[in-house]
């Protein structure tokens, strides 16, 4: 039996996170599913976007399925996954860059995973005034870039890749991008020794040439690791080159927890028309469950999901489709259940 932490949040959250609990329910596996809130209508009623209680039950449960947040405008604290990432310790961020049949790509047969450092370098937010405009400190320390650079050794492998590139901007920020290029290098050669490891292949790109290698020829590519924002914009161009936000999901990974969530927002453009596409918050289940040790259901889960796409019969508007979100999530559960 897993505890699940449970944030639908706000705009189409609850209507992927109801479509994709509906599939989990189909499970051979038992899951507690515990519900609690966060973001913009949880702040209009409790005048907080993060009730404690949130996080309490976040760091006792197995893992979290986090939907989508709108972000509150007025208020002057951050946003409630910034914030819910930090409390809970969750370091790295995982973002599969993959394409899948039937969802109109710029490149078929893509399958890279980049690895984003999620607690520190320009996001650290320490921003202050100055006489001039502002300035923003950008933390990089030898500890996290090193535990960043383990992680995508052992994705790596985990995933049968046989090249990690850690992308960086070492030739301007020589100082904070140093530290990270070295503390990377310096656990490469650990893990080229270990027999394991000992065919995955290490580079390195400045970032502006990733960005751009990204675009024109990605099969280059297999795991990229990164700073904060580096990784931040490469991950959502690595969205863009494989069908979209509808389409995109992500895992944060700490020591003790995992939260795992669609990269996109809550769309209020779309939201209550039930037509958002399930597809990134199901393909976050399935990253859940490979997270639990569940890798069967991890992968049946996504087969189910491959299955749909490829009939094309159920999909949502932004797949080019006339169906709802429930029609599409009713279409993964029939054949996951099987
Ligand atoms: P968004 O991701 O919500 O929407 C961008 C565009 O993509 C919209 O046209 C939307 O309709 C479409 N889209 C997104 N997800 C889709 C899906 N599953 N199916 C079909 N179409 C989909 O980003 P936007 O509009 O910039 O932000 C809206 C709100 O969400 C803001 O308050 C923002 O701060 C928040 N946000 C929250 C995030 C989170 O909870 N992790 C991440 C990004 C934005
Ligand atoms: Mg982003």
């Amino acid at each position: 039996m897993y505890t699940i932490t449970v944030i639908p949040g706000d705009g189409i959250g609850p209507e992927v996170m109801g479509a994709t609990l509906d599939i989990l329910k189909a499970s051979d596996l038992e899951f507690d599913f515990q519900e609690a809130r966060a973001g913009y209508a949880c702040f209009e009623d409790t005048g907080t976007n993060l009730p404690d209680e949130t996080v309490e039950m976040a760091k006792n449960s197995d893992a979290t399925l986090f939907g989508a947040v709108t972000s509150v405008p007025e208020q002057k604290t951050v946003g409630s996954i910034l914030a819910l990432r930090k409390k809970l310790g969750l370091y790295a961020n995982l973002r599969p860059v993959k394409s899948y049949p039937g969802v109109k790509a710029v490149y078929d047969d893509l399958d890279i995973l980049i690895i984003r450092e999620n607690s520190e370098g320009l996001y650290s937010e320490i921003e202050e005034y100055t006489e001039e405009g502002a300035t923003a400190l950008r933390v990089i320390t030898r500890k996290a870039s090193e535990r960043i650079s383990h992680v995508a050794f052992t994705e790596a492998l985990k995933r049968g890749k046989k090249r990690v590139t850690a992308v960086h901007k070492a030739n301007v920020l020589r100082k904070t991008d140093g530290v990270f290029r070295d503390s990377f290098w310096k656990v490469a050669s650990e893990y080229n020794q270990m027999d394991d490891y000992r065919d995955i292949e290490t580079d390195e790109f400045y970032v502006d040439a990733a960005a751009m290698f990204l675009v024109t020829d990605p099969y280059r590519f297999q795991v990229l690791v990164t700073t904060n924002l580096f990784g931040d914009i490469l991950s959502d161009e690595g969205a863009g080159l494989v069908g979209g936000l509808g389409m995109a999901p992500s895992a944060n990974i700490g020591d003790n927890n995992g939260l795992f969530e669609p990269v996109h927002g809550s769309a209020p453009d779309i939201a209550g028309k039930g037509v958002a596409n399930p597809a990134a918050m199901i393909l976050s289940a399935c990253l859940m469950l490979n997270f639990l040790g569940e890798h069967q259901e991890a992968f049946k889960l996504e087969e189910a999901l491959i299955n749909v796409l490829e009939q094309g019969k159920y999909l949502t508007p932004d797949l080019g489709g006339t169906s709802t979100t429930e029609e599409m999530a009713r279409a993964v559960r029939e054949i996951f259940e099987k």
